[in-house]
Parts: structure tokens; C-alpha cells; sequence
């Protein structure tokens, strides 16, 4: 017999940084972070879990590809999953004993995983979903997401749809560092996003190991650690709450600069911005001139690709006008978006904008993991 169950997993982009670890084998964090959840029609990772006492052993395929499963963060998550199974067959003994048998993961993306979005945020929370779906628990995602985590920091804020935080706790098992919702996607359902993906030739540092040499080196970051992000976090719910497009705007492109200038201040120095990138930066700035406010706002992660958020409202003025001056990309076909002449952008940036980015993702805000029928 094969016991089997599926779900889907969301993207989610932090506005409030993540960066910097106090325990790297639980993925403790030195600071709490917030994030918008992306909507699973445009990206998301589907999973499916299952058992068998005819299976050999674990295993995980991704993409069809085989991937290892003896790493520390993949056998944290079954480990702790078939301990919340084993209690639960502990306590009710008519319940077949999954718990020991051998795990299937079977995980598919629906974006190309060479687009260099982080992908691991998904896939860690469809692969804690999954197996917690399998093994019928009664977790909530809160309580799931101190799995999650242990997969990939970033991770744990996949469990819930549209606007969550991650806090950072302080106890040292990490039983406090979870996951909880700010606000749900149908709050402030007119929050768009819009990807610009950059063609990067060659794959950076990497965020597990860029953070741990910003927070031994980096001088600015226990600054950033103590005092800029609290700050960032308490407007960043407020501006939430009261669906306040402006002060989200500058506190989510405050956070990524300055999350950024750690990078800059690590030594040696983490670049993870590059020319195109900074001509995404100048094009939102040009937009928000134009219209005398902040109607646009950018952020980057560990990698050159622009998240640039928006509010419905200002599709004409955001997404339109990019269109305007990039049209003919891939990825615009997926909405109908007007494209629209603007004399207000630098033309330097929209040349270097042009000759780099390679393709758009047009998405918004979206729900959490779904439960799907085995596949
Ligand atoms: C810049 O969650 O990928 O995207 O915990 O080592 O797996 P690990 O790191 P990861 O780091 C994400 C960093 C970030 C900011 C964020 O998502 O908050």
C-alpha cells in the first residue's frame, strides 16, 4: 500500500529583510522580517508526499532531478514531522504507523528554476505541507512553520497567504521563531508585483553563506540587526493595517537598500546588485517623480532580479509604463497590460533595462499552501 497526499506552496518576497542568523543549524534569525505572499497561478512549487513500506529509502525529486536527501535542512524537516506523527499513532493506536516507513517527495515548479527566483522558500513549505497533509497532522501553519524554517529561514513565511510575519523569537530551541499572519491576501488584494528577471551569467553568494560572513564581518550590520529593522517592522505592519501604499512603499525599498549596504559592508564585499538592477532602481524613481508620490516600490534579494510592487490602481502608470519602455520581453502576454509612452524615464536606464532583462513575471498577491488531489 502507498500512502500519498499533495499540495501546492507559494513564493513570498520579504519587504523586511531577512538577513543574518544567531543559530545556523535552526535557522534562528538576528532579526524578525516581513514578506508578501505571490500568487501561486504565476509561481508556485507542487508536491506530492508519499509512503511505503515498499519503498527503500527517502528520496526527493525535483524537476525530475534526484536530489539528496541526507542534508542537515531536508532531514531536520522529516525528522521533526515523524516525530509529531509518531505521537499522534502513540496516542491513537488504530492509526496506520507512516512514521516509520520510507518518504517520497515528488516537487515541481511551474516557473523555470533558472530564472534564479528563489525557489528554496516554496519548496521547503510544500515539502513540510505535503508530508504534514500524508501524516493527517493537525498542525496549524504557525505551528508548521518552525519546521519550514529549518528547511530555509525564509521558508516558514510560505505556510500563509498574502502578508506575514516571520518574528524572530528569543529562545534558543527556536520554538518562539515562527511564522504569523500580518494580514490575509484579501485585506489588500490590489497589491501587485511585477518581476523584472535579470539575465545573470553566473550565480553569486549564496544567501546561506553570504549572511553568515556579513554578520562575523560586517559593521553596520548589528546596527541594522538592533535598530533599523524594529523600527521597519512596526511601520511596515502599520502601513499594512491601514493598506497605506506610500509608507509600505519607502520602508520596502528603505529595508532592501538597506540590507544592501550590509552586503557592501561585508568583507570581503557581497554585490548582489548589479548595473541593470541599479537602472530598475532609477526607473522606479523616475515613475515616482512623475507622479509626485510613491506609487512603486522596488526590492532585491540575494541576486540582481528587481521585485517591483505596485497598487492596481497604478497599473497604467507602473506596469504600463515599464511595458512602454520594454515592451516585446517575454512574460508580458500573461495580463493585458496597456503599453504607455513616457518622456519622464532616463533614457540611459531603460537602454541598460533593455539589454538585460531578460523576461517579466506579472503576478500580485496570493493565498497559502492548497491542498490538490494526488497527482
Ligand atoms: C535575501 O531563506 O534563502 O531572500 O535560511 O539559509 O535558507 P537560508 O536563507 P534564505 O534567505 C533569504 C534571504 C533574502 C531575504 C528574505 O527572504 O527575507
Amino acid at each position: 500500500k502507498i500512502y500519498q497526499a499533495s499540495t501546492t506552496a507559494p513564493v513570498n518576497i520579504a519587504v523586511v529583510k531577512y538577513w543574518g542568523k544567531r543559530d545556523p543549524k535552526l535557522n534562528l534569525p538576528t532579526n524578525s522580517s516581513i514578506s508578501v505572499t505571490l500568487s501561486q497561478d504565476d509561481l508556485r512549487t507542487h508536491t506530492t508526499a508519499s509512503c511505503s513500506s515498499t519503498f527503500a529509502s527517502d528520496t526527493l525529486l525535483l524537476n525530475s532531478q534526484s536530489q539528496d536527501t541526507s542534508g542537515a535542512r531536508t532531514q531536520a524537516c522529516f525528522r521533526e514531522l515523524r516525530a509529531l506523527r509518531a505521537a499522534l499513532e502513540a496516542s491513537n493506536s488504530s492509526l496506520p504507523k507512516l512514521s516509520s516507513l520510507p518518504l517520497r517527495i515528488v516537487s515541481e515548479n511551474n516557473f523555470p528554476t533558472a530564472a534564479g527566483l528563489a525557489s528554496s522558500a516554496a519548496g521547503f513549505a510544500a515539502l513540510v505541507r505535503a508530508i504534514a497533509n500524508l501524516y493527517e497532522l493537525p498542525a496549524t501553519p504557525t505551528a508548521l512553520s518552525r519546521i519550514a524554517r529549518q528547511g530555509s529561514g525564509s521558508a516558514c513565511r510560505s505556510l500563509f497567504g498574502g502578508y506575514v510575519a516571520w518574528e524572530m523569537g528569543s529562545k534558543d530551541d527556536g520554538s518562539d521563531s515562527l511564522a504569523v499572519e500580518v494580514a490575509p491576501a484579501s485585506h489588500w488584494p490590489t497589491m501587485r508585483a511585477l518581476i523584472l528577471v535579470v539575465s545573470a551569467e553566473k550565480k553569486g553568494v549564496s544567501s546561506t553563506s553570504g549572511m553568515q560572513i556579513t554578520v562575523a564581518t560586517s559593521q553596520l550590520f548589528q546596527r541594522r540587526a538592533e535598530i533599523v529593522v524594529p523600527a521597519a517592522m512596526v511601520a511596515m505592519k502599520k502601513a499594512i493595517k491601514e493598506k497605506d501604499f506610500e509608507s509600505f512603499g519607502k520602508v520596502t525599498m528603505m529595508e532592501s537598500n538597506s540590507f544592501h549596504a550590509t552586503c557592501l559592508d561585508t568583507f570581503p564585499p557581497i554585490f548582489y546588485l548589479n548595473d541593470v538592477s541599479k537602472a530598475a532602481i532609477r526607473l522606479v524613481e523616475d515613475i515616482n517623480n512623475a507622479a509626485g508620490k510613491i506609487i512603486a516600490a522596488y526590492t532585491f534579494d540575494a541576486g540582481p532580479n528587481a521585485v517591483i510592487y505596485y497598487e492596481e490602481e497604478n497599473t497604467a502608470a507602473v506596469a504600463g509604463v515599464i511595458k512602454g519602455a520594454l515592451g516585446g520581453l517575454e512574460g508580458w502576454a500573461s495580463r493585458e497590460i496597456e503599453p504607455k509612452e513616457s518622456t519622464s524615464l532616463d533614457a540611459r536606464a531603460v537602454g541598460v533595462l533593455r539589454d538585460g532583462v531578460s523576461r517579466v513575471i506579472l503576478t500580485q498577491v496570493g493565498e497559502g499552501p492548497v491542498r490538490t488531489q494526488e497527482s
